[in-house]
């Protein structure tokens, strides 16, 4: 049995947490697309790991764990979190591979990249890693791959900069190179976890284009990045915050508003730790979107769903939703596809009671207090999509499993 975990906001939603939790039951982790621009933050024993690359369940000391053929990898960025792990005593010699189709990042993209972005009349924000020059350079037939690496006529024809940075990589990538269809086909039978990267909204197809990132943060993403059917798929999980946050530009219809609702934001933001992993920007806050969580459940076909951060409300008096948008004279249910509506977009509010509660030291669901089981299945209900997990704190045992994903579907 497989199971995804995608994003179902705009990254950051906490799938590092949520995959680090399941990956105890699973024998094999893929991450299937994105690079570096990604951040996930785990805390594993009180002891806290940022990871951009490498799948976050690689702190699982005997679990697999592969980058799939959806991401586009820095090499130096790779082995110097590989380092990382190890100088904290995380052993991954064996058990860490890369696609052989999976693309590689040079530093001439990363300037590239913000030199792009900077020039832009309306910058996305990238987080400046070359992410979507890579992703281009695939799309117009210039990448390079893993593969690539042992074929040397095509390295003979590389810029010098580009063959001199990749020379100390090469067999050290090559070392770690795998056919990933072969292999997962092989461990058919066992327990694999897929992980996204960013979230539906910041994906190329699914999100609020131009201002996305340039891989598949979709399920459907789990199906090309890994290199297996979308029939091979079992379980889709959407990981979402019990608020919103986006990094970087774009609309964000839910968003506090910058003058009224300050002190909510910069609580939030605090309270959080609404701080960008990778860049350490301060993150956009905002109400919960229930438009936008309707679509990234319709769009990814969602199995259930993993709602996190609840215990950030704990000490409120009320929590509000948004429900739908007014945009001029529209009421309007679905999520736009044209920025331009998102921009001009307000949202529709829904008031619910707070529950003024610690809910971090709680173990199961039944323990809730009345008015956080009301917001979360008034969620369920909007979505009609189960929440099947909840998490109240940064540590793996405060996550509250309402139905255990590994269980739910009949192994084929
Ligand atoms: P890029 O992927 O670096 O090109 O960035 C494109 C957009 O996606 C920018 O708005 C970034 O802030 C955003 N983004 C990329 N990766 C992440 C992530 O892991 N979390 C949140 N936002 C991200
Ligand atoms: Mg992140």
């Amino acid at each position: 049995m497989n199971i995804v975990v995608i994003g179902a906001q705009w990254g950051d939603e906490g799938k590092g947490k949520i995959v680090d939790y399941l990956a105890n039951d699973s024998q094999i982790i893929v991450r299937y697309a994105g690079g570096a621009n990604a951040g996930h933050t785990i805390v594993c024993d009180q002891v806290q790991y940022a990871l951009h690359l490498v799948p976050s369940g690689v702190l699982h000391p005997d679990k697999t764990v592969i980058l799939g053929s959806g991401m586009v990898i820095d090499p130096a960025a790779l082995f110097e979190e590989l380092s990382m792990l190890e100088s904290r005593g995380i052993a991954t010699k064996g058990r860490v591979f890369i696609s052989d189709r999976a693309h590689l990042v040079l530093p001439r993209y990363i300037r590239i990249d913000r030199e792009r972005d900077a020039m832009r009349q309306n910058p996305i924000g990238t987080t400046g890693r070359g992410i979507g020059v890579s992703y281009a350079l695939k799309s117009e037939r210039e990448g390079i791959r893993i593969a690539d690496l042992g074929w040397q006529e095509k390295m003979d024809e590389l810029e010098q900069e580009d063959r001199e940075f990749l020379a100390p990589y090469r067999d050290r990538l090559q070392a770690l190179a795998i056919d990933i269809s072969s292999y997962l086909y092989q461990h058919r039978n066992e327990q694999v976890l897929f992980e996204g990267a960013q979230g539906t909204l910041l994906d190329l197809d699914l999100g609020t284009y131009p201002f996305v990132s340039s891989g598949m943060s979709c399920a459907a993403g789990a199906a090309i990045g890994a290199g297996i059917g979308p029939r091979a798929l079992d379980h889709i999980l959407g990981v979402f915050k019990a608020y919103s946050t986006r990094v970087g530009n774009g609309p964000f219809p839910s968003e506090f508003d910058s003058d009224s609702e300050d002190a909510l934001c910069c609580f939030i933001r605090t309270a959080g730790r609404e701080y960008g992993v990778t860049t350490g920007r301060a993150r956009r806050c905002g109400y919960l979107d229930l438009v936008a969580l309707r679509y990234a459940c319709i769009s990814n076909a969602l199995d259930s769903l993993v709602m996190t951060h609840l215990d950030v409300y704990d000490t409120l008096d009320e929590i509000k939703a948004c429900v739908a948008y007014q945009i001029g004279d529209r009421l309007v249910e679905n999520f736009p596809a044209s920025v331009a509506m998102l921009a001009n977009a307000r949202p529709v509010l829904r008031s619910f009671r707070g529950w003024h509660e610690d809910l971090s030291a709680l173990q199961s669901y039944k323990d809730f207090p009345s008015a956080a089981s009301a917001y979360i299945e008034f969620i369920e209900r909007f979505c009609e999509t189960p929440i099947s997990m909840v998490s109240v704190g940064y540590d793996r045992n405060q996550t509250i499993i309402r139905k255990n994903p590994w269980k739910e579907t009949v192994l084929s």
